[in-house]
């Protein structure tokens, strides 16, 4: 096919882990419609994501979700270009799913498949809604599996600066609000709940905060759980808040390091914990202070999504093709990076 331009359409699939969702993007910035199918129904009773009810369910909804965001949004099935999927990282018997009908939904159509890392799609979230953002950029990805700080020089150009050395920020929030008895999953909860409470009520650590640009969460949750059993007394909303402002100032203390070490125009927030109100809330202040620009996606587009992986895929088919069919998913896959 000729490179992908402003009109070409592209399908996006993603089923990495406990979200069910197809989207048509065209042009790689303009979102014709985003399915997103939750499990979180299934997986609450459990207190977390099962890996197999999560494939099974995938296996029952990707065809009608995919329907969905086909038929319903008006859009004939000929019209779409390529076909984009999360090839990985996540879970495996869930990224199967849609890798498989992806490709599937490709060979009948005649059109190329494109594979996309998950995190990658995180980013382009932003362009979505902002496609004309200025490069570099730092981006802080944050999500249930990962916490990230990357500078992007351009497409497909990124430098890793730190990361998590133990739990991921979503993680974090999904185990202290599991402690906290707030249910599955954690963060929109302890998001809620933090919103009745003193942020300053309780001086939980900071771990890191003067070292370097990775984090770690794994004390804070200790700390939380210590507290509590020593003075049960507390309320949920100020050790919710309390907890939560310590995250969102490791988070936006580093974030706006890397950005004068880079020399960033802006600053993007990526993944399912870019959705917390504080962060967005501090993050928009910090960058008014140091002149940066920032991007901060809505809170649908920031939880996993399939425009996004669409997005990602028409910068992906430009830049490197369509990808041979005998590709598999990988739950380990890493972000190609710089050196
Ligand atoms: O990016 P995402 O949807 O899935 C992964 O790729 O991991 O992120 C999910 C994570 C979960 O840990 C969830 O608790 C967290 O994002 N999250 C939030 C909020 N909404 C979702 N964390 C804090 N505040 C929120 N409002
Ligand atoms: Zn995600």
């Amino acid at each position: 096919m000729t490179l992908p331009g402003s009109s070409t359409i592209v399908l996006g699939i993603e089923t990495s882990c406990d979200e069910t969702a197809a989207g048509i993007v065209m042009g790689g910035t303009d979102v014709l419609s985003s399915v997103v199918s939750s499990q979180i129904d299934l997986h609450a009773q459990f207190g977390g994501v099962v890996p197999e009810i999560a494939s099974r369910a995938h296996v029952e909804l990707i065809m009608p979700v995919v329907a969905r965001a086909v038929v319903e949004e008006g859009i004939e099935e000929h019209r779409i270009d390529a076909v984009a999927a999360t090839v990985g990282p996540g879970l495996i018997g869930s990224l199967l799913v849609g890798v498989s009908a992806a490709k599937a939904l490709a060979l009948v159509w005649g059109v190329p498949f494109v594979g996309v890392h998950h995190h990658e799609a995180h980013l382009y979230a932003a362009f979505l809604e902002d496609p004309a953002l200025e490069l570099p950029l730092v981006v802080l990805l944050v999500s249930g599996g990962h916490t990230m700080l990357i500078a992007m020089e351009d497409h497909g150009r990124y430098r890793l600066l730190g990361q998590t050395i133990d739990d991921a920020a979503g993680e974090a929030f999904d185990k202290v609000a599991r402690f906290l008895g707030l249910g599955y999953p954690g963060g929109p909860a302890i998001d809620r709940v933090a919103m009745e409470g003193n942020p300053e009520a309780i001086a939980f650590p900071r771990a890191m905060l003067d070292d370097g640009f990775d984090v770690s969460f794994s004390g804070l949750k200790t700390a939380v759980v210590n507290h509590v059993r020593k003075h049960p007394e507390v309320t949920t909303a100020d050790v919710a808040a309390s907890f939560q402002q310590a995250i969102v100032d490791v988070l936006i203390t580093k974030a706006r390091r890397a950005a004068a070490v880079v020399g960033a125009k802006g600053l993007v927030l990526a993944g399912g914990v870019g959705a917390n109100s504080a962060l967005r809330e501090q993050v928009l202040d910090a960058c008014t202070v140091d002149g940066l620009r920032a991007f901060l996606p809505s809170r649908a587009m920031c939880t996993d999504n399939a425009a996004m992986i669409a997005a990602c895929g028409w910068h992906r088919l430009r830049a490197d093709g369509p990808t041979p069919l005998d590709v598999g998913a990988d739950p380990n896959l890493r972000l190609p990076l710089l050196l």
